[in-house]
C-alpha cells in the first residue's frame, strides 16, 4: 500500500503556508522538492566533511572522493547502466545534452548528414543540435506529433535516410506528458545505423530506467527533478561512443599528462568532468536514489498516473478549458488553458491561494507553436500530491475563470 500522507512527512517543504494558505505545489516538472535526507546530507557535507575530490591525500578529501564515487556506483544501478565509465556527472540535463551534441558531433557527424528531433522536444533537446549541425553542415528533420499529442512515429522511416547519424527524443514530454514509444524508436534509429540521445528529465522520476534494457546510445537527466538537488546531472553513455568522443569541456580533473607539447586526456569518466565537479550535488543526488529505491516505486508510479487521470478528468469539467496531451499512458503533466483567460492571471490567481504551477512556454516553443497559443498553464503531479490537492486546483481554476471572464 502506497501511503502518501506517510511521504509528505518526508518533505519539510510541503507544511509551509504561500499566502496564507496551505502551499500545494503543483511544479514538480519543473523542480522537486527534496526529502529531509537529501536536505539534512547537504548540510552535513559542508559542516564536516567539506574538500575538494580527486585531489588531496588527506582524510577529507579521500572521503569526500568516496562518497562521490560511491553516488556514482548507486546512480549506476539505479539507471542499469553496465559500468561505472558510462556514468558522468554534469551540471544538469541541458549541460548533459551539450556535451553530448558536442563531442559527438565532432567525432560521428559531418556535411550532409542528418539528425531527427521530434517536435514535442524541450529547447534543450533542441539547440544544441541546431548549433552543431550549422557548425558542420548538417540538417535538421522533425517528427511530428498530432493534436491529440501523439507522436507519429509511424513517420519515422520517412524522415530517415543514409544521412541520418542520429534521432534525439525525449522519454515523456515536460508539456504534453507524451511517452514516446522509445523500443521502437531505438530499434529503427539502430536498424540503419544512427544513434539515439534520449532526454530523460521527466521519465525518469516516473518510471524509471534501465538503459541496458532501452538500449539509447545517450541518456540525459537532472538531479533536481528526482528530488535531488540543483546544479548537477547525469550523461549516461555507451562507453565504446564515449571513448571515441573528444572532450567537451577542458582543464583539470579530465587530463591524463599535460604539458606544452602535448596533452592526454584522463580515462572515462573523468574525462567529460573537468574542473571542480559538484561533488556535493553528485552525493546529494545519490542521497535521493538511495531514498527512492527504499520507496516501492511500481506503487508511486501507480499513485501518480492515478492522481494525474483524476487531474485530468476534473479539469475538463470545467467550461472552456483545454487539455493539451491526451495521449493513453502519459506521463504526471496535465497542461491546459481556457477559452478567453490568458495562463499567467490563471497563474497567479492560483498562487494567491497557495497553489504553484508552471505557467508560460515550458522551454517547448515548438509545442504552442503547434497548438498556435502564447503559453499554458501546467500542473505537474509528484509522488507527495494528493486528491485534496487536485480538487483544490480545480477549485482554483473556477474561481479563476469566474474572476477572469
Ligand atoms: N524543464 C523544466 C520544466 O519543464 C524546467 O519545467
Amino acid at each position: 500500500m502506497f501511503d502518501v500522507e506517510l511521504i509528505r512527512k518526508d518533505f519539510p517543504i510541503l507544511s509551509r503556508e504561500v499566502n496564507g494558505k496551505a502551499l500545494v505545489y503543483l511544479d514538480s516538472g519543473a523542480t522537486a522538492q527534496k526529502p529531509e535526507c537529501v536536505v539534512e546530507l547537504i548540510n552535513r557535507l559542508h559542516r564536516e566533511y567539506n574538500a575538494n575530490i580527486h585531489r588531496g591525500v588527506h582524510r577529507l578529501s579521500e572521503d569526500m572522493t568516496q562518497m562521490y564515487e560511491a553516488a556514482r556506483e548507486r546512480i549506476r544501478e539505479f539507471i542499469g547502466a553496465k559500468q561505472r565509465e558510462e556514468v558522468i556527472f554534469t551540471a544538469g540535463a541541458t549541460a548533459s545534452l551539450n556535451t553530448v551534441a558536442y563531442a559527438w558531433s565532432e567525432r560521428f557527424l559531418s556535411a550532409g548528414d542528418n539528425i531527427i528531433i521530434s517536435e514535442m522536444e524541450h529547447h534543450s533537446n533542441i539547440v544544441p543540435w541546431q548549433v552543431v549541425a550549422a557548425r558542420k553542415g548538417a540538417l535538421i528533420r522533425v517528427l511530428p506529433f498530432d493534436d491529440e499529442g501523439r507522436l507519429m512515429t509511424e513517420r519515422l522511416e520517412e524522415l530517415m535516410d543514409e544521412r541520418t547519424r542520429l534521432v534525439a527524443i525525449t522519454q515523456a514530454s515536460n508539456t504534453l506528458g507524451t511517452r514516446p514509444d522509445l523500443e521502437q524508436i531505438i530499434d529503427k534509429a539502430h536498424a540503419i545505423g544512427a544513434h539515439v540521445v534520449v532526454d530523460g528529465c521527466q521519465g525518469v522520476v516516473h518510471g524509471g530506467v534501465d538503459v541496458q534494457k532501452l538500449g539509447c546510445d545517450f541518456y540525459a537527466f537532472s538531479g533536481h527533478k528526482l528530488y535531488g538537488p540543483t546544479g548537477i546531472g547525469v550523461l549516461y553513455g555507451r562507453r565504446e561512443l564515449l571513448e571515441q568522443m573528444p572532450p567537451f569541456l577542458c582543464g583539470g580533473d579530465m587530463v591524463d599528462r599535460v604539458s606544452f607539447e602535448k596533452t592526454t586526456y584522463a580515462p572515462l569518466p573523468l574525462k567529460f568532468e573537468a574542473g571542480t565537479a559538484n561533488f556535493i550535488g553528485a552525493i546529494g543526488l545519490g542521497e535521493a536514489v538511495r531514498y527512492l529505491s527504499g520507496l516501492d516505486l511500481e506503487a508511486v508510479e501507480c499513485h501518480e498516473a492515478q492522481l494525474t487521470a483524476y487531474a485530468q478528468e476534473q479539469l475538463e469539467r470545467i467550461d472552456g478549458l483545454r487539455i493539451y496531451g491526451t495521449c493513453r499512458g502519459k506521463s504526471s503533466i496535465v497542461s491546459f488553458n481556457i477559452d478567453g483567460v490568458h495562463h499567467y492571471d490563471v497563474g497567479m490567481i492560483l498562487d494567491k491561494l497557495g497553489i504553484a504551477v508552471r505557467t508560460g512556454q515550458h522551454c517547448a516553443e515548438p509545442v504552442m507553436a503547434h497548438y498556435g497559443v502564447t503559453g499554458m498553464c501546467r500542473a505537474s503531479v509528484a509522488m507527495y500530491n494528493t486528491r485534496e490537492e487536485i480538487d483544490a486546483l480545480c477549485r482554483g481554476v473556477e474561481r479563476a475563470v469566474r474572476m477572469l471572464r
